[in-house]
């Protein structure tokens, strides 16, 4: 059976060394919540659709952005990451972190992963939504699936410097400079500062279209292989600031390499899911792949732009129970690499409690004095969206989840 080939979407995939995808996983391949009519994603991704068909048109009055939303999840490792420039051994890749079908094919881990074959296919203006894979920790705001929606923009030199007075003198590249933390080397500084000028105003614009002219953001300087300068947007929600977009200037070599070596460009990728949830106060992240209607009705408004106001299903009482085990002894790994990662026994409590664990935390780590052998010890905590558990059906998820971990992880119970 670990012999067959990995089946998705129609096609098979044979199996090697890198495989980590999960039964679990594939379920929800195809499921494309963000084109479901009313579903609370599908609603954001067509405000944002409609935001940007209203303001941004193109000579002819024709929309300027094209939109994709049905791009297969499943990408070659080349278009997730050599595509965005991301080094070969650079951490993002990690086994630990994604979804491989083997080490040619993998669900994408983000929706970056097709700037390249869009902007080779000729297209300026384009915003893609879809669903993403990443392994990871898991609360109230992380799940393996989330969904990302991407915005790439282009500009020639016209384009950029035709609103500038005197602008046909000016040019979008220069020899022999340097980068620095503000632009690219072979960047002019005014050509950056207005394709930054305009990404941050397009998204500031967008956020305030979403949330309301009050809503409180802030820009962070933060680091992408694939733009320079890079930034991303934190939205006040609940007194916290919430991440909700990464972006920046697009790497020349990328747009050199797919033929718009006379253009400079901004890209963005939001978090539909993160949006939803401040948007709307959905307070588990869990809720987005609910089908009570009681969660779904709730969004099926008259008119996308009508605001929607989210009662939250009253909350089940949560039930938690710890796991603690001794890690398996790094001596004993023929490499003396980690083999006990973090991710795995994540993946496993997913793999076995599914959508009835919020949240797994490590609550105790321990080296005996002597053997100098490490403990931890981790809280699961149970609830489900719809009704109340008990420690009993609790227990049963529990104990499996403390036998599959001391056969699969290589780990010994201290149950
Ligand atoms: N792909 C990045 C992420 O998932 C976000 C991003 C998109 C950043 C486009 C810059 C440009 O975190």
């Amino acid at each position: 059976i670990g012999q067959q080939p990995v089946e998705v979407l129609g096609h098979r995939y044979p199996r090697d060394d890198f495989t980590n995808v999960t039964p679990k996983i594939l379920a929800k391949v195809g499921r494309n919540l963000h084109n479901q009519p009313y579903h609370p994603l599908w609603l954001i991704k067509e405000r944002i659709k409609a935001h940007f068909y209203s303001n941004y048109y193109g000579p002819g009055g024709n929309p300027l952005f094209s939109v994709h939303d049905n791009l297969s999840p499943v990408v070659t490792v080349e278009q997730n990451f050599d595509s965005l420039l991301i080094p070969p051994d650079h951490s993002s890749r990690k086994r630990g972190d994604n979804y491989y079908l083997n080490r040619k094919t993998m669900l994408r881990a983000h929706t970056s992963a097709h700037q390249a074959e869009l902007v080779r296919s000729g297209l300026d203006a384009f915003l893609l939504a879809g669903d993403v894979y990443r392994r990871d920790e898991i609360d109230a705001s992380h799940y393996p699936v989330f969904h990302q929606m991407e915005g790439v923009r282009l500009f020639s030199n016209h384009q950029l410097f035709s609103k500038v007075h005197n602008g046909e003198d000016l040019s979008l590249f220069e020899r022999g400079g340097r980068r620095t933390p503000q632009k690219q080397e072979t960047h002019s500084l005014e050509a950056v500062k207005l394709v930054e000028f305009d990404l941050k105003q397009t998204l500031t614009r967008l956020v305030a279209y979403l949330f309301g002219a009050d809503v409180e953001v802030r820009w962070v300087d933060c680091y992408f292989p694939f733009t320079h300068p890079s930034f991303e947007l934190e939205v006040r929600f609940q007194g916290n600031w919430m991440e909700v977009l990464g972006c920046g200037v697009m790497e020349q070599e990328l747009l050199n390499s797919v033929g718009a070596q006379n253009k400079l460009g901004w890209a963005f990728g939001l978090g539909l899911e993160r949006l939803a949830m401040v948007l709307y106060s959905i307070p588990d992240i869990r809720l987005f792949w609910s089908e009570d209607e009681r969660f779904l009705k709730q969004f099926r408004v008259q008119d996308i732009h009508q605001p929607v106001s989210f009662q939250a299903l009253s909350k089940y009482p949560p039930l938690h129970n710890d796991i603690s085990f001794w890690l398996p002894d790094t001596k004993d790994s023929q490499d003396g690499s980690e083999s006990f990662t973090e991710n795995d026994f994540y993946e496993l409590v997913r793999s076995i409690g599914g959508d009835l664990v919020e949240k797994v935390t490590l609550i105790d780590e321990f080296t005996h004095p002597k053997t100098g052998r490490r403990s931890r010890c981790y809280r699961v905590v149970y609830r489900h969206m719809e009704r109340t558990l008990t420690q009993e059906e609790v227990g049963l998820v529990h104990q499996q989840i403390e036998r599959m971990a001391e056969a699969e992880l290589g780990v010994q119970g201290r149950y």
